[in-house]
């Protein structure tokens, strides 16, 4: 009998040295012997590349051929993969990609911002070479939810999808709920403790859980990836009043990224939400992400797990690398590119369903009937009303809850509404789902 044939290593280039890129060393380090008994040979690394040199890592480097410029090295490298780690829709990492795909080598990427802007692009690079671009690492950290979508939901329509995505507004949202304090407060905590960037525009705004959603959408939908299809509301403007009154109303609010096919199209959302209690996404809470979708043959599946940290997301890249290892080349967006075809986007106005709406009234006579009547007049009933005790002359809130209701005829009621000089400031609004 033959001794069986060893297999040649996959040899990995690493680009960026950050939390991911140094996490995945430490994965691959510490889990060699497992991944190549899974992988059927091994990952080794051969090559890195980040700005500082000199910069201790945690990790070590010493073996690896170092390369000042990422770009280089994704050319020149020995190496039958590029891992792209740096971060940024432009700039040094999308070359990277570009180069790595040019010169023959497979990409993995954890860059949601890039997959979002160009990840049509790249992906149709990497089918004319016959490479893969993989990139489970770029939604949701470590739950594996673009392999489950990509594949092990493959046999099913996606009626609907939709997750918390960002966990620095989850941990906002939940800091604020229990502590009682306010959005600017939570924020500036959550960047000392490192959960928020300096510059924490893409999470609070709802940009990264967009980027997010618009892949996810491409897999369920067949879609080409589209970021200005996703109408986007972030959570800036969350009150803890607001979080007090989902509370009494029986509710959570969530920075929800949504998906559905209705009648006029898909509608790709990103908003705050108010989910009953009972709703699988109601008691995530912190950093934590999930992923509700809905399929026409399988029903409901919930995915839930830790969505950054440089485990999470080095036991996504990691996962990547074994499917290259052992040629499990699968299309980037579950078809083939030219199979990925645009199909109309739902406009929210057209959405029906229930909302939460706050109003900050002066209080005095007249001011609920002329509430009453513009509701009235755009045919929007109202479901509860909450009012907090005051003394006549004050401004207090005026909490509606309102029955299913087109979010047009909604909206153009409201306006009128906040165009009375009762109103002290523009009147707040959010979904209301029951999932
Ligand atoms: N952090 C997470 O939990 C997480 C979760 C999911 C996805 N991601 C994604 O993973 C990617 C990396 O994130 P990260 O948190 O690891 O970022 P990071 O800690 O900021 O690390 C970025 C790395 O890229 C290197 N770099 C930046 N510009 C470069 C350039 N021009 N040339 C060469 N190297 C350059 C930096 O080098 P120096 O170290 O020398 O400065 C650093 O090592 C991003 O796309 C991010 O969105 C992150």
């Amino acid at each position: 009998m033959n001794a069986p044939r060893s297999l040649s290593p996959l040899k990995v280039a690493i680009a960026g040295l950050g939390t991911v890129g140094a996490g995945t060393i430490r994965v691959l380090a510490d889990q060699a012997a497992l991944l190549t008994a899974r992988a059927g040979r091994p990952v080794v690394i051969s090559a890195v590349s980040a700005r500082d040199r000199a910069r201790e890592r945690g990790v070590d480097l010493s073996a690896f051929a170092w390369f000042d410029d990422p770009v280089e090295m994704a050319k020149r490298a020995e190496a039958d993969v590029v891992v792209e780690l740096i971060g940024g829709s432009e700039g040094p990492a999308k070359a990277v990609c570009e180069a790595a795909l040019g010169a023959g080598r497979h990409v993995v990427t954890a860059n949601k911002a890039l997959l979002a802007h160009h990840g049509v692009a790249l992906a149709q690079l990497a089918e004319e070479k016959g490479l893969g671009l993989f990139y489970e690492a770029a939604v949701a950290g470590g739950i594996p939810i673009i392999k489950a979508m990509r594949e092990g939901l493959a046999a099913n329509d996606i009626h609907s999808l939709h997750g918390i995505l960002n966990g620095t507004c989850n941990y906002i949202l939940t800091t604020m709920r229990e502590t009682g304090r306010d959005f600017e407060d939570v924020l500036s905590e959550a960047q000392e403790l490192g959960y928020a960037e300096a510059d924490p525009t893409f999470d609070i705004d709802g940009i990264d859980a967009a980027h997010k959603l618009a892949i996810l959408v491409s897999l369920a939908y067949r879609v080409p990836v589209d970021l200005d299809a996703v109408t986007i509301q972030g959570i800036r403007h969350i009150s803890a009043l607001d979080i007090d009154f989902a509370t009494e109303l029986g509710y959570r609010i969530k920075l929800l990224a949504m998906a559905h096919k209705g009648a006029g199209g898909i509608e790709q959302r990103v908003s705050p939400v108010m989910v009953r209690l009972d709703a699988p996404l109601a008691h995530v809470e912190g950093v934590y992400n999930a992923v509700v979708t809905e399929g026409d043959f399988v029903g409901r599946n919930v995915f839930e797990g830790r969505g950054a940290g440089a485990g999470p997301t080095a036991s996504a890249v990691v996962a990547d690398l074994i499917d290259i290892a052992r040629g499990n080349i699968t299309p980037v967006f579950g078809v083939p590119v030219g199979a990925l075809k645009a199909q109309p986007v739902e406009a929210p106005d057209g959405h029906v369903g229930r909302y939460y709406v706050r109003l900050m009234v002066v209080d005095r006579p007249g001011v609920f009937a002329e509430v009453a009547a513009a509701l009235r007049d755009e045919k929007v009933s109202m479901e509860t009303i909450v009012q907090r005790a005051r003394d006549p002359g004050e401004t207090v809130p005026v909490v509606m809850t309102l029955h299913d209701t087109e979010e047009g005829a909604m909206v153009r009621a409201l306006d009128r509404i906040g165009a009375s000089d009762a109103m002290v400031e523009p009147p707040r609004v959010i979904r209301i789902e029951t999932f």
